[in-house]
């Protein structure tokens, strides 16, 4: 086994973890990147070497592929973990809740005895502001702190309760174990080369990706899901992140837990948002503004399990990690705008064959 340490990313290849891989590499880690490429592709790693000029170590494993898994923890030297790759469609969820639990659930239960095994006891785990539900259902838990009751409402937002239950019972069990559990609010925007980005398989069911093949010409209008909620302007609000704070925001916490002295464990969450909310039409706005274009919309009826305002207080981020989201939507919104003219079709040359309006 070579001397040199390493940390598995899983989900390396797919919108968050590709942004924080090159970070890592920045930050002066060794990166080995699984991902089975169910929702992206290699390009994504190609083009992150292009990017830091380093080669990027990749396994196409499915990470309930317990053996293989298994192999690259005997063949390397890993440091920690940090565990993106699950499925991540709220509405598909509750299509294919079975699909959901078993890749989610199994997936990191698979992870975390591969890892145990092996005595590799540091994990990062991405999470979400969904465990919250709805928490404008309480009086004052807006913006919403680490500490509001979770109940979430769709099966994907159970397979995050679920997981960052299971760690923090393994924790319980087994207090040498260090856990963060980053629970992200609404990720947006592409790095800012350009070079890698969020490149949706079908149509994209978040605002910025579907706004951006509006902007490019790929779909003809925005629909726009309400307009009577209790806003400025009747769209819900919502707190969104620059993807490079965000996978910076892992830095931090591996940071955080590498600082500890070493028979210290930990289980902690931290949300990972700006605290600042917009709304719809606020973001519809900037897009347009950074990609010059009128971005026609149709107001639609609500969606489904939709809330009106989820916004986080990241104060414990900022106090315990020493992190803090420092760049804007504006700046998101131009890098996405980069990003898409830069790469209309994403990542997929077989995605050429999609309708152009304009
Ligand atoms: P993504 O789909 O781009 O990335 C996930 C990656 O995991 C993909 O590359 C996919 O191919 C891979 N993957 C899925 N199942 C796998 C398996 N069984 N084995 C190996 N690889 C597998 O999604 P993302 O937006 O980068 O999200 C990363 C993580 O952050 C996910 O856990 C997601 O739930 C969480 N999260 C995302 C958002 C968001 O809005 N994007 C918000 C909150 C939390
Ligand atoms: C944002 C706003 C929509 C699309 C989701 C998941 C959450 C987390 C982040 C993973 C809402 C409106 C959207 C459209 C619209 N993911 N909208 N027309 O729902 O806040 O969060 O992604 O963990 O769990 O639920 O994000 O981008 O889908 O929607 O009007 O075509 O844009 O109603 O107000 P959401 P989103």
């Amino acid at each position: 086994m070579s001397s040199k340490s390493y940390i598995v990313v899983t989900g390396g290849a797919g919108y968050i973890g590709s942004h924080t891989v090159v970070e890592l590499i920045y930050h002066g880690y060794n990166v080995i990147a699984i991902d089975n490429l169910c929702n992206s592709s290699y390009e994504a790693i190609a083009r992150i070497e292009f990017l830091v000029r380093k080669s990027v170590l990749f396994y196409n494993i499915d990470l309930r592929d317990e053996k293989q898994l298994s192999h690259i923890f005997s063949s390397y030297n890993v440091q920690g973990v940090l565990h993106f790759s699950a499925l991540k469609a709220v509405g598909e969820s509750t299509k294919i809740p079975l699909d959901y639990y078993d890749n989610n659930i199994y997936g990191s239960i698979t992870l975390l005895r591969v890892m145990n095994k092996h005595n590799i006891k540091t994990i990062v785990f991405s999470s979400s502001a969904t465990v919250y539900g709805d928490a404008t259902r309480f009086e004052n838990m807006i913006p919403i702190p680490e500490n509001c009751p979770n109940e979430p409402t769709n099966p994907y937002g159970k397979t995050k309760y679920v997981i960052e239950n299971l760690i923090k019972d393994l924790q319980k069990s087994d207090p040498t174990w260090r856990g963060a559990i980053l629970r992200y609010f609404n990720p947006i925007g592409a790095h800012p080369s350009g070079l890698i980005g969020e490149d949706p398989l079908n149509v994209p069911n978040n605002l910025l990706p579907f706004l951006a093949q509006v902007a490019i010409g790929r779909r003809e209008k925005l629909y726009v899901f309400g307009n009577d909620y209790e806003s400025h302007d009747g769209t819900p609000i919502r707190d969104y992140i620059h993807v490079v704070d965000l996978a910076k925001g892992h830095i931090a916490a591996l940071e955080y837990m590498n600082s500890l002295e070493s028979d210290v464990g930990l289980y902690r969450e931290w949300n990972l948002g700006t605290g600042k909310g917009s709304t719809v039409f606020d973001i519809v706005n900037a897009f347009s503004q950074a990609s010059g274009k009128e971005l026609p919309y149709e107001i639609v009826g609500r969606r489904d399990g939709d809330v009106l305002n989820l916004t986080a207080d990241p104060s414990r981020a900022k106090k315990e990690l020493n992190w803090i989201a420092t760049m804007t939507v504006e700046q998101a919104c131009r890098d996405l705008w980069k990003w898409t003219t830069e790469n209309p079709f994403g990542f997929r040359v077989d995605n050429y064959h999609w309708k152009v309006f304009n």
